[in-house]
Order: structure tokens, then sequence, then C-alpha cells
């Protein structure tokens, strides 16, 4: 694609798709930033609304987990974050990571039926691949929170170093998907859930249900990374904080993993 014939996102459809469907939430949209949650944070300080959408087209300094950079090429992803201001614990915002990981899930696998999963907290994966990445950050006194996705819709290829790790929606349908339709229903569902999760600020019901249907790494032998000693076992779902239950190798007893902590692998692989 060349600077000429780029096709840049149309925010107005995506807004007239969640209308459609009673969805209102200020968006606001930018062809280029440093980053959206940059970008989410500077209007939380003044003042934005709960649920206000900050979306871009390209980001010139996008940001990824562990102090990471994020690639978001324009014409073909999408950077997102969302503003909230949901008055939990500290220990609770890692929470919101695993609604938007279910929500990214959802809403791709509506738009195009691909067979999506998430791999513990929050990667939508498909093959072994990810399809998203997702970054939550909340300011010290937690007045809002700030998650962030970014989403890998119509890559036709990844640099060499993320070709194994790395996929988009193109790849995997082998045509172009529409990335308004993608945008409109994740947020769909996130609102969907967030609404559910708010009642009780934790993960329970049908939202929990949903994401154990669609987390890949159930029932499978896992290891987990913990700082203070790795162990494997089998994972069996999550509990209502979002922690994933190891059920241990070593000593048969059933650890949660809390998700800011430690990472999950497949003892074969990612997943
Ligand atoms: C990861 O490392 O997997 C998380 C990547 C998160 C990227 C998204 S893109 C939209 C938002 N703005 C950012 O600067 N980062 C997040």
């Amino acid at each position: 694609m060349t600077q000429t014939d780029r096709i840049l996102l149309d925010p107005e459809d995506i807004h007239s798709r969640l209308t459609r469907e009673g969805v209102g939430c200020p968006l606001f949209y930018r062809q280029e930033i440093d980053s959206t949650n940059e970008w989410a944070k500077r209007a939380a300080a003044e003042g934005a609304a709960d649920g206000s959408v900050y979306l871009a087209d390209y980001q010139s300094a996008g940001k990824g987990r562990r102090g990471r950079t994020w690639q978001s090429p324009e014409g073909t992803s999408v950077s997102m974050s969302l503003l909230l201001r949901p008055e939990i614990p500290a220990d609770r915002i890692s929470m919101l990571t695993l609604i938007m990981g279910l929500s990214a899930a959802e809403g791709m696998k509506a738009v195009t039926g691909l067979d999506v999963g998430i791999k513990w907290p929050n990667d939508v994966v498909i093959g072994g691949r990810k399809l998203c990445g997702i970054l939550t950050e909340a300011n010290s006194l937690v007045e809002y929170i700030v998650v962030g996705i970014g989403i890998n819709c119509n890559m036709e290829a990844f640099p060499e170093e993320l070709s194994q790790t790395a996929t988009s929606l193109r790849l995997e349908m082998g045509r172009p998907v529409s990335r308004e339709a993608v945008t409109a229903e994740i947020l769909k569902a996130f609102y969907r859930n967030y609404e559910e999760f708010r009642k009780t600020c934790t993960i329970t019901g049908s939202v929990k249900e949903a994401y154990e249907d669609l987390l890949v790494n159930r029932d499978r032998q896992v290891r987990v990374l913990d700082p203070k000693g790795e162990y494997e076992g089998i994972s069996l779902g999550i509990n209502e904080m979002g922690e994933l239950l190891v059920q241990r190798a070593d000593n048969g007893e059933a650890a949660a993993v809390y998700a800011g902590e430690v990472s999950v692998r497949g003892i074969y692989g990612y997943v």
C-alpha cells in the first residue's frame, strides 16, 4: 500500500454501528497520535467522561506491556483506548484487562466467525498466535483506568521477529476484514461485559462462563513462571478475581495465579 492509497478508519461508520445497537459512547478519532493510552490519560486528567473511546489509525509512540513499544501500522491495525471510572480497588484493575480480552475475542468471532480463543489472562489467539495486545493503566489513586487495545486486522505479513507469535484477522481469513465492524463489535461486547462486571466488581455468572468457554489453556498442562519459583500443573479455569486456577503437579494443591505477577506458558509452547 502506498502513501496515497491508504484507507483510513471511518469513525462515523463505527459510531453508527454502535448507535444502531443502542450503544452510545463518546468516540474521539485522530489519524495520528503518540499513543491512544496517553491521549486517554491526558483527557482523563481534564475530566473526560467514563466510557470515552480514543481511536487512532497510527501511533507514533505506541506502548506495549513491560515497557516495550507497540507497532500499529496505518491502514491495517486499530489502536483504541477506553477511559473508565469504575471506582474499584487497585487489586481489581487487572480484571478489566480480562474483560477486554473476552470482549475482543467475542467481537472478532462475531465479525469473522474465526475460532479464536483466549490465552489467560488476555491474549486473543488463533493457532497459537496473537491477534491483539492489551495494555491497562491507571493513575495512582485509581480515579481512572485506561484499557488500550491494538488489533491486528489487515496485516498481510509481520516482521521476522513477530512472525511466529503474531497473526492478523486477514491472514487467518484469507481476505480483508472491515476494521470498523471489528472495532464496533469489540466495543459492543465490552460495554455489555463491563456492565455485568460493575454489578459486583468480580468476574462471575455469564461473563465468567463466556471467558472459560474461550480459554484455550483450560484443562491443559501449563508452566507458571512465578518469580518465587516456577512450577507446572493443569489449569482448571479462573476464579471470581480473574486469577488462573492451577492444580500443581508437585503437591496437588490448587494455586490461584494473579495476572499482574506471573506469566503462564503451555509446556510445549506459548499457549
Ligand atoms: C502488549 O504488549 O501486548 C500490549 C500492547 C497494547 C497496545 C495498545 S494499542 C492502543 C493502546 N495505546 C498504546 O500505546 N498501547 C495500547
